[in-house]
C-alpha cells in the first residue's frame, strides 16, 4: 500500500502540471499512467500555448526550454477568397501566443517531477478508482506484474476523454453536453520550412486547412477530412495537392513541400461534464471537457483547470477548509463554456458543412469579411485566441 495526499490518474499535461504545482505548494502526489514514458513524450498533439499558459509554466519554473525554443507569434492569418488577412494580436490586445509542441511541455514536466523526487507509475494496467464517495479514496492498478493500491485524500481524474475516472462516477450523478461534428482533421508533420512565419487558417470551398509549425524547419499542417477518413487513401502526393489547393492565393502562394514523417486523423467533438467533481474525485482537462481543435484551446483549458485545482487543494491542506474545492467546478466551467463557444464559433466559421447549398459558405465569407474589416470583431477573436485572463471577474482563487 502506498499513501499520498493526492492520487492522480493520467500523465498528460493536466496530471503532470497538477502534480508539479502541488509539489510547489508542499503537497505530495503520485501519478498513475497507463502508457510508457516514451509514448507520452512522443505523442503528437497540440502546439499553441496561450499567453496565460506560458506565464503559468514560467512561474512554475518549467519554462526554460519553452523560452529558448518556443516561437512567439503576434498574430495569425485568416485566408479566404484566395486572399490573406492578418489579425494583429499585439496591436488589438497586446498579447501573443507561443508555438511549442505539447509533447515538449510533457517532457519538461516529467523531467521536473523526477528531479523533485516525484513518483510516476508508467505502464500501469487495470487502473480503477474506489471510495471517492466517502473519505477513503483509493487507486488500484497492476504495475510490473504486481497488484498495487494507492490510498489518498483526493483523486484527480486527469486521464483524458477515454479514461476511467469519469465513467466510474455513478450513473445519473453527472450531466454531459455533447456535439459531434461531421468532419475530422488529417494532420501531418513534414520536414519543410513553414511557408509563412505565422499560422494560416484557410476557409476554402473544398474544406478547411491550417498551416502551423513546430520549428523553423518543420511544418505542421492539417486539412479537413471525413471523421473516419482512411489514411491509406492519402498518399503523400494527394495530401500536398489538396493542401496546395486550399492555401492557394491570387498571388500564387505555394507551401514548401518535404518528407512527411507523421500522419493522423482526429475526429472532432464538443463535450462538457457538469459538475467536474463527484465526492473526492475532481476531473480536469480532457477527462472533463473536449473542444474541437480549431481554436487551439484544449491544452490551455487543461492548464487552467489544474491551476485552480492545485490552489483549492493547497487551501484545503493548509487551512482544513474545503470551501474552495467546492467552488472548483463552478469556476472552471465558466472558462470552459467560454472556450466551448469560441471553439465552436471558429469551427463553424472555417469548415465546409455537408449538404451546403452554398448558403453556409457565403454566410461564412460575410462573417470573415466582418472579422477582418471591423476592429471590434477582430478584437473579439484576438481576445479569445490569445486566452482569457486567468482571473475572470469574481474569481478569488
Ligand atoms: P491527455 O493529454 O489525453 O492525457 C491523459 C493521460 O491519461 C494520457 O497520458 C493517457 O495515456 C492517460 N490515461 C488514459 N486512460 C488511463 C487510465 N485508465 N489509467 C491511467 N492513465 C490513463 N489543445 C490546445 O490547447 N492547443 C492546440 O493547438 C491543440 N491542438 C490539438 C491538435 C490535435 C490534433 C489534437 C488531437 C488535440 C489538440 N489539442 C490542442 C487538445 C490537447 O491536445 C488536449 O486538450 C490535451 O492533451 C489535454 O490534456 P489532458 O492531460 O487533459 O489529457
Ligand atoms: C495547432 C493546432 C491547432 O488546433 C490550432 O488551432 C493551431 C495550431 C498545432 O498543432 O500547431
Amino acid at each position: 500500500m502506498i499513501r499520498t495526499q493526492v492520487g492522480i490518474v493520467g500523465a498528460g499535461p493536466a496530471g503532470l502540471l497538477l502534480s508539479h504545482l502541488l509539489s510547489l505548494e508542499g503537497i505530495e502526489s503520485v501519478i498513475v499512467e497507463s502508457q510508457s514514458r516514451a509514448h507520452i513524450e512522443e505523442r503528437v498533439r497540440a502546439g499553441v500555448l496561450e499567453q496565460g499558459t506560458v506565464d503559468l509554466l514560467n512561474e512554475a519554473g518549467v519554462g526554460d526550454r519553452m523560452r529558448r525554443q518556443g516561437l512567439v507569434h503576434h498574430g495569425i492569418e485568416l485566408r479566404f477568397g484566395r486572399r490573406g488577412h492578418r489579425i494583429d494580436f499585439q496591436e488589438l490586445v497586446g498579447r501573443a501566443i507561443t508555438v511549442y509542441a505539447q509533447h515538449e511541455v510533457v517532457k519538461d514536466l516529467v523531467h521536473a517531477r523526477f528531479t523533485a523526487g516525484g513518483q510516476i507509475f508508467f505502464e500501469a494496467d487495470s487502473v480503477s478508482i474506489h471510495g471517492f464517495d466517502g473519505d477513503d479514496p483509493r487507486i488500484r492498478f497492476r504495475h510490473a506484474g504486481e497488484q498495487r493500491e494507492l490510498a489518498c485524500h483526493y483523486i484527480a481524474g486527469c486521464d483524458g476523454f477515454r479514461g476511467i475516472c469519469r465513467p466510474s462516477v455513478p450513473a445519473g450523478a453527472l450531466r454531459f453536453y455533447e456535439k459531434v461534428y461531421p468532419f475530422g482533421w488529417l494532420g501531418i508533420l513534414a520536414e519543410a520550412k513553414p511557408a509563412s512565419d505565422e499560422l494560416i487558417y484557410a476557409n476554402h470551398e473544398c474544406g478547411f486547412a491550417l498551416m502551423s509549425m513546430r520549428t523553423p524547419g518543420i511544418s505542421r499542417l492539417y486539412l479537413q477530412c471525413r471523421p473516419d477518413e482512411d489514411l491509406a487513401e492519402w498518399p503523400d502526393s494527394r495530401i500536398w495537392e489538396e493542401l496546395q489547393r486550399r492555401f492557394q492565393t491570387a498571388e500564387g502562394f505555394r507551401l514548401n513541400e518535404g518528407p512527411i514523417f507523421q500522419k493522423g486523423v482526429t475526429a472532432m467533438r464538443s463535450f462538457v461534464t457538469e459538475p467536474m467533481q463527484y465526492g473526492r474525485l475532481f476531473l480536469a482537462g480532457d477527462a472533463a471537457h473536449i473542444v474541437p481543435p480549431t481554436g487551439a484551446k484544449g491544452l490551455n483549458l487543461a492548464a487552467a483547470d489544474v491551476r485552480i485545482l492545485s490552489r483549492a487543494l493547497a487551501w484545503r491542506f493548509c487551512t482544513g477548509s474545503d470551501e474552495r474545492l467546492r467552488r472548483y467546478s463552478e469556476i472552471c466551467l465558466r472558462r470552459v463554456w467560454r472556450a466551448q463557444h469560441f471553439s465552436w464559433w471558429m469551427t463553424s466559421l472555417m469548415h465546409r458543412f455537408n449538404q451546403d447549398s452554398g448558403f453556409d459558405h457565403r454566410r461564412q465569407l460575410a462573417e470573415l469579411d466582418q472579422v477582418t474589416s471591423s476592429r471590434a470583431a477582430a478584437t473579439v477573436l484576438a481576445e479569445n485566441y490569445t486566452g482569457l485572463p486567468f482571473q475572470l471577474p469574481g474569481e478569488e482563487l
